[in-house]
């Protein structure tokens, strides 16, 4: 029932609106829900996961479900007393950068409806680390609940500069371990819509940064972003300056850069140019994460992440290596009850 009103009344007055003006008003509900008792009991009756234990511990933390929110939903940290009873065992807030951000010029945001896609060109907007850090360390979540944090470069021309780029990560980094905030953290390499272009995937860059940021000590697992377009060769050369640098593993992967992978191209903004999120990202991110378990076997932790739409799909990841999966668009496309069936999925 709850999915077929979503599918056939929600979604299609929803998709009639601004994709940017509708994340917003539910991060702004979401939020408002979760501050009530009686609000954070709505959402548990309509989306809380109450099938078998789908509990999994990945690098010491424990998640009541494998299904997490992906980095550039809930970016400023406001939705974690309600996400827990959405069936999501963890988020990952951010992408959080040392300077607030504005992001870029809208529009930032436009569903490709047939392709079951969004163009993505937010420029991550955020409010800056110190306010979100502040925000995370006031708000109580439940002990099997994660909160990873995602760090990327400032989007301002000031960070955009290799050792400042460097400089600008490793005062996040910093200010988060001194304030004792997040289970885990996300180098966020593969931020397509930044000044200075994408520079921190490539190897030589990447070891300089990651030599920085494994000076801040702290004990809390660290992953990177990866990008999802590189060829194979390109990847695991990645992959390798990141085992070396002792990371503990990859989320497989962002935003796809290539819109020849969607199903219908010509759905595409002709006015700006962004990273394809939903159905687009599926078959590379899950290539990349077998192959990946494949080339580095138990090394690393690999998350699943990329047009997650069905449970089906969800299996597909973790069957290709993935001990976790993040997912952002099937939440949009399929509705909010995608999670709950993950989780049973997986569990059963
Ligand atoms: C609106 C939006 C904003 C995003 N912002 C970020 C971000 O700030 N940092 C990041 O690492 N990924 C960001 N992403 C990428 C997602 O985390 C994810 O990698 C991508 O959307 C593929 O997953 P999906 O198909 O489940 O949406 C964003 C995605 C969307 C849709």
């Amino acid at each position: 029932m709850i999915p077929f009103l979503y599918d056939r009344l929600l979604k299609p007055v929803l998709f009639r609106f601004d994709p940017e003006a509708v994340h917003d008003a539910f991060v702004s509900m979401g939020h408002g829900l979760g501050k009530t008792g009686a609000g954070r009991g709505l959402i548990s009756a309509l989306y809380g996961y109450r099938g078998p234990d789908a509990s999994v511990t990945v690098d010491g933390l424990r998640y009541r479900t494998p299904v997490v929110l992906a980095a550039g939903f809930d970016y400023n940290g406001r939705l974690l007393r309600v996400l827990p009873k959405m069936g999501f065992g963890g988020v990952e807030v951010g992408s959080v950068t040392a300077l607030p951000t504005p992001g870029n010029d809208p529009p930032r945001m436009q569903r490709m409806v047939r392709s079951r896609a969004i163009v993505v060109n937010k420029g991550l907007k955020n409010e800056g680390v110190e306010v979100i850090a502040r925000r995370l360390k006031a708000t109580p979540t439940p002990e099997d609940f994660v909160v990873g944090v995602s760090i990327a470069r400032s989007n301002r021309e000031e960070a955009a500069g290799e050792r400042e780029g460097i400089e600008d990560y490793a005062r996040s980094l910093e200010h988060l371990v001194r304030e004792d905030v997040g289970d885990f953290y996300t180098i966020n390499i593969s931020c397509p819509n930044v000044h200075g272009g994408e520079s921190f995937a490539e190897p030589g860059r990447l070891r300089k940064l990651l030599a920085r940021l494994g000076k801040v000590e702290h004990s809390r697992p660290v992953y990177a972003k990866m990008p999802i377009n590189p060829p194979w060769d390109e990847f695991q050369e990645l992959g390798d300056v990141i085992a070396e640098a002792g990371l503990h593993g990859m989320i497989i992967g962002n935003l796809n850069k290539d819109y020849a992978s969607a199903s219908f191209p010509d759905e595409a903004p002709d006015s700006y140019q962004g990273g394809l999120a939903g159905l687009p990202c599926r078959e590379r991110s899950t290539e990349l994460i077998a192959r990946s378990r494949e080339h580095w076997g138990d090394r690393f932790t690999l998350v699943g992440c990329g047009g997650i739409l069905s449970a089906e799909d969800a299996m597909d990841k973790f069957r290709a290596g993935a001990d976790l999966v993040h997912l952002i668009s099937g939440m949009i496309f399929t509705g909010p009850h995608l999670m709950g069936e993950i989780a049973a999925a997986r569990a059963g």
